[in-house]
């Protein structure tokens, strides 16, 4: 957010909502199961992976204060991903996962707007 704020823009006016949305399915996945809040917490870290890959692969190369606040968001999702699974979650099956990909996409359209 503090750089997004330095490049003169502004975070998502979705964001509360988002993270109001995000929490709440994360407390009931919780209150299901910790296997089933833990696999969510991977398949949900994949795919924030592949749309930071997306990020850096259009920044521009100049913007290398952009490219390490990406890279280091990479690295810490990639690593709380894994956690998730050490810990026990589940792997969720490639249908769950295309469709966990169709909401992201929408969430990133809508941000990228509004
Ligand atoms: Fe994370």
């Amino acid at each position: 957010e503090q750089r997004i704020r330095a490049l003169g823009e502004r975070p998502s006016l979705l964001n509360p909502l988002f993270y109001g949305l995000s929490f709440g399915i994360g407390a009931g996945a919780g209150l299901i199961s910790d296997r089933l809040s833990l696999g969510f917490v991977a398949a949900t870290e994949d795919q924030v992976c592949r749309h930071l890959d997306e990020h850096l692969d259009k920044l521009p190369a100049a913007d290398a204060k952009s490219r390490a606040v990406l890279e280091q968001m990479r690295s810490d999702e990639e690593q709380h991903a894994e956690h998730a699974l050490a810990a026990g979650g589940w792997r969720f099956p490639t249908p769950v996962k295309y469709g966990m990909s169709l909401v992201s996409k929408v969430m990133t359209k809508t941000t990228y707007r509004i």
